[in-house]
């Protein structure tokens, strides 16, 4: 019999607190239920901008070390103690460490799992999906970027999910320019997914970036217009994540009150990039 196309991913048990060396600066929010109110817009100056590169950097350069150890048989909370590792020895702060009471330093998203699963026990399988989520706060800047994994061998259908969210993110990046709305983001995201009849998850969006974790403005990646028409201008920080499933758009929360899947259990990927916006285009803040 052919293997389940969709997911069946339960809890598994969140190990303890990793530690923080007290030498590494903690972002406002931790220790504190929710982070204080932002009252900051979401352009940046160059000196700034490059402090957010740095931050964004040792995240991408943390995605990819993790990336590394995903093999069938490794658990997320041993991915975890990866990302959390490296980042703290490039004296950075993994920003979902205590954001909003998450318990860990990276997200965690298995095969269902549109986004925020948190890692545990679980044990990765040959044909599994992976997205790994990190933020990294140094000098007073986050930086936030994901990325999906393949464990082992994937079906050829889970693979081209895998392919065209990542060219659907870039998709996105390529429709930004100075004077644009950013709704035009997502209808460049939203009409190539449909080409192949994905969801386009429309309730977790991209956000500004930089000074806090999430400023406030908002990135739809489906055709919000004509809502979300902030302006695009140069100076401008903010992600674009697009998450897109074989199947519905809707989703369901775990009691945990993180982890949310597709209600229908159908696979789905995300890929996550911060950019700032120049005079020309964009100009990608976490790249290795
Ligand atoms: N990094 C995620 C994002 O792209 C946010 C994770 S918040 C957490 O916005 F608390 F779930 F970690
Ligand atoms: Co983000
Ligand atoms: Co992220």
């Amino acid at each position: 019999m052919p293997k389940d196309i969709n997911g069946h991913l339960v809890p598994g048990i969140v190990g303890p607190e990793r530690r923080i060396p007290r030498s590494i600066p903690r972002p406002p929010y931790v220790g504190r239920n929710e982070p204080p109110a932002y009252t900051g817009n979401n352009t940046y100056t160059a000196e700034e901008i490059e402090k957010i590169r740095a931050a964004g950097r040792i995240a991408a350069q943390a995605v990819q070390e993790v990336g590394k150890a995903i093999v069938p048989g490794v658990t997320t909370d041993e991915l975890d103690a990866i990302g959390h590792e490296f980042v703290i020895t490039h004296d950075a702060y993994p920003s979902t460490l205590g954001y909003r009471g998450y318990p860990k330093s990276l997200c965690s998203s298995i095969n269902e799992v549109i986004c925020h699963g948190i890692p545990d026990n679980t044990v990765l399988e040959e044909g599994d999906i992976v997205n790994i989520d990190i933020t990294a706060y140094r000098d007073g800047f986050h930086g936030d970027t994901n990325y999906t994994f393949r464990v082992g061998e994937v079906s050829s259908e889970v693979n081209l999910l895998i392919e065209r969210t990542q060219e659907a993110l870039m998709r996105g990046i390529k429709a930004v320019a100075p004077g644009r709305q950013v709704n035009i983001i997502g209808r460049a995201i939203e009409s190539y997914a449909k080409r192949f009849g994905y969801g386009v998850v429309r309730d977790f969006t991209g956000h500004g970036v930089g000074a806090a974790f999430h400023t406030g403005l908002i990135i739809p990646h489906y055709d919000s217009a004509p809502l979300f028409n902030d302006v695009i201008q140069p100076g401008m920080v903010f992600t674009i994540e697009p998450m897109l499933t074989l199947g519905t758009h809707e989703w369901d929360m775990w009691a945990d009150d993180w982890t949310v899947t597709t209600r229908d259990k159908s696979i789905t990927a995300q890929f996550e990039h911060t950019l700032v916006v120049t005079e020309s285009g964009t100009d990608i803040l976490t790249l290795p």
